[in-house]
């Protein structure tokens, strides 16, 4: 049996998270882990703080704080989130561990030796009243290409493309807002990624039609923008240093001259996918007797042929795309491999590092219309949302609208009417029905008795092909439809229930009625199971109302119907879900800004 690896986009350490994020990454990941867990594969789901660059420096210093103290404290705080979200990571790992400064270190030299990082003296931003460099976000300013004039040096979140400091126009220092602005030469590393086009364009090229559009497009437009050879250094005290003498015993003699690279650091994005691997060995240290795994405990998962049965799976946002497919497999392939001088790309390595099989990239969920955004705190906030509902709520409402084909948005009209549909109206109702009436008309026991009929027939074939369509969209990673198919599964239960009417049949046949009682019970049983990955939390409570359910097993047609035994005592749950009222939909859009927000 395959393993599965699987890896969300890194959360920047700078606050904590939107739901917008939420959606778009972990939640999705999240989901896809809980199912492949629920079917017994063996599963390793990583996800990590991102640690490094600007965001974070610039974060703590509006906090008042030193980086690495607000670091250690924003981990906490995101890891305990995540948590009371489910968010069921093997590891939450931190970028600024001591494992993903040697890696990156450790690659960093590799690929200097194969000749792929060269140095080069650039024009940077310098800030006179700042008396520093301004890299990536510590300079913003007029976006060249879109005109949005609250671009940053690094990315514009207008319109997404990665930029140049010394290409914004009007540029000022994110520090001081001054603009008293020069530009002077720095000496910086490259990696030389227009050597790797040919071999990305291969690797594109074979994911067409399997990976989403949105992604393979994305990569693509970069590919046939021509790729640029990319800084991966930076004049930041805050980082993996690039400090020669840290890169390790080094017999060839060839390192980057260390004059003019004193005091830099590795660029945030060439340390932080390299993240997924060290968090992995991170998880691997964290229960390992004396905090110290051997290696392999940790590359089975990531390199050689020790981990030809995983498949890796990446969740991200669109923005994310780029480096994912272009900047983070350049790192791998170089380390991977060389390249001859006729060009061609031979394997260098026995034990080659894995490169992402499927990348699962969403677009935005917005706000009323508008982006969701950290940094102009609009929308709602992990940590505020569970102060007003469950994390299931939010859960099961973030799954069924996944931004997958187009953007979504969020508003709290639709928001409250679909949970109050699904989950109280459809889900919530159903079990309390059937539950309710076994304790009071069959001792809150499974019964036996009497023989299935044609509607307990029909039910099967309905359920068979929900629950089919339900595993082929887990399988595929396509959360909309997953959810699409539990509830159209939920619907069943209702319908049966009606149909069924153990309560009238009750009077007259107590064998019919046991029989639909022992079909609802266990439609119950089955509910728990595959909503498990969608409200873990419901799902136990569901579970704990008709007892212990075989772990690691996925219900199939001839199972589905048939998890409970006879005889087993059921009890029915607390109420599951309250309705979200239109008295705290009206306060909610009053605190939070409704329509009349977007574009704010
Ligand atoms: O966009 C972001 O939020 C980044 N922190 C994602 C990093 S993903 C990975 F490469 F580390
Ligand atoms: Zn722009």
């Amino acid at each position: 049996m395959t393993r599965v690896l699987i890896t969300s986009a890194l959360p920047y350490i700078n606050g904590v998270k939107h739901l917008g994020n939420l959606a778009g990454s972990m939640m999705p990941a999240d989901v896809f882990a809980r199912y492949k867990r629920a079917r017994g594969i063996e599963t390793l789901y990583i996800c990590a703080t991102d640690e490094h660059g600007t965001p974070a420096e610039l974060a703590a210093a509006a906090a008042g704080q030193n980086v690495a103290t607000f670091c250690t404290e924003q981990h906490r705080i995101q890891y305990d989130l995540g948590r009371r979200y489910g968010l069921s990571w093997d590891h939450f790992g931190r970028s600024s561990s001591s494992q993903n400064r040697a890696l990156t270190q450790r690659f960093a030299q590799t690929l200097w030796e194969r000749g792929f990082i060269e140095e080069r003296v650039t024009k940077q931003v310098y800030s006179l009243s700042d008396k520093r460099f301004l890299p990536d976000r510590y300079v913003v300013g007029t976006c060249p290409q879109c005109g949005y004039d609250a671009a940053r040096g690094d990315q514009c979140d207008n319109c997404t493309r990665q930029l140049d400091p010394v290409d914004l126009i009007s540029p000022r220092s994110s520090v001081s807002g001054s603009t008293e602005i020069e530009i002077r030469d720095a000496k910086h590393l490259f990696l030389k990624q227009t050597a790797f086009a040919p071999r990305l364009q291969e690797i594109i090229n074979g994911k067409k039609g399997e990976w989403p559009v949105l992604v393979t497009s994305i990569a693509q437009k970069w590919l046939d923008e021509g790729l640029q050879d990319r800084g991966i250094t930076r004049d930041l005290a805050w980082g993996v240093p690039v400090n020669a003498a840290d890169w390790g015993p080094n017999p060839q003699g060839v390192r980057p001259d260390v004059k003019g690279l004193e005091g830099k650091v590795f660029y945030v994005w060439f340390d932080a996918p390299i993240e997924y691997i060290a968090a992995t060995w991170e998880w691997a240290d964290a229960k390992a007797p004396g905090g110290k795994a051997v290696d392999s405990d940790w590359e089975r998962w990531w390199r050689g042929p020790e981990s030809s049965d995983v498949t890796y799976v990446e969740f991200m946002g669109k923005d994310n795309v780029p480096f994912h497919t272009v900047g983070f497999p350049c790192t791998l392939i170089g380390v991977n491999e060389t390249q001859d001088a006729n060009g061609t790309w031979r394997p260098a390595d026995n034990a080659p590092w894995k490169l992402v099989d499927t990348l699962k990239g969403f677009n935005w969920l917005d706000y009323y219309g508008g982006r969701f955004s950290t940094t102009h705190k609009r929308g709602i906030f992990m940590d505020t949302a569970l102060e007003l509902l469950p994390a299931d709520y939010w859960r099961w409402w973030l799954t069924a609208n996944t931004p997958e084909s187009s953007d979504a948005t969020f508003t709290w009209e639709q928001f409250q009417a679909q949970v109050n549909a699904d989950l109280a109206d459809v889900l919530g109702n159903f079990v309390n029905r059937i539950l309710k009436f076994t304790e009071t008309r069959f001792d809150g026991l499974v019964p036996e008795g009497g023989e299935d009929g044609p509607t307990e027939i029909k039910l099967a074939a309905d359920v068979t092909e929900k629950l089919t369509e339900l595993t082929a969209m887990l399988d595929a990673a396509e959360m909309r439809k997953a959810c699409q198919a539990l509830r159209q599964l939920w619907v069943l239960g209702n319908q049966y229930l009606t149909e069924a009417a153990p309560w009238t049949a009750v009077k007259t046949d107590r064998d019919r009625a046991a029989v639909a009682v022992r079909t609802g019970l266990n439609l119950v049983a089955l509910f728990a199971k595959v909503s498990e990955p969608f409200i873990p939390f419901a799902a136990e409570v569901i579970a704990g109302g008709v007892g212990e359910l075989v772990p690691g097993t996925w219900p199939t047609a001839e199972t589905a119907l048939k998890l409970l035994p006879i005889g087993r005592p059921v009890k029915a749950p607390e109420v599951l879900f309250r309705k979200v009222e239109d008295a705290q939909v009206a306060a909610w859009i009053e605190r939070f800004g409704g329509a009349s927000s977007a574009g704010a």
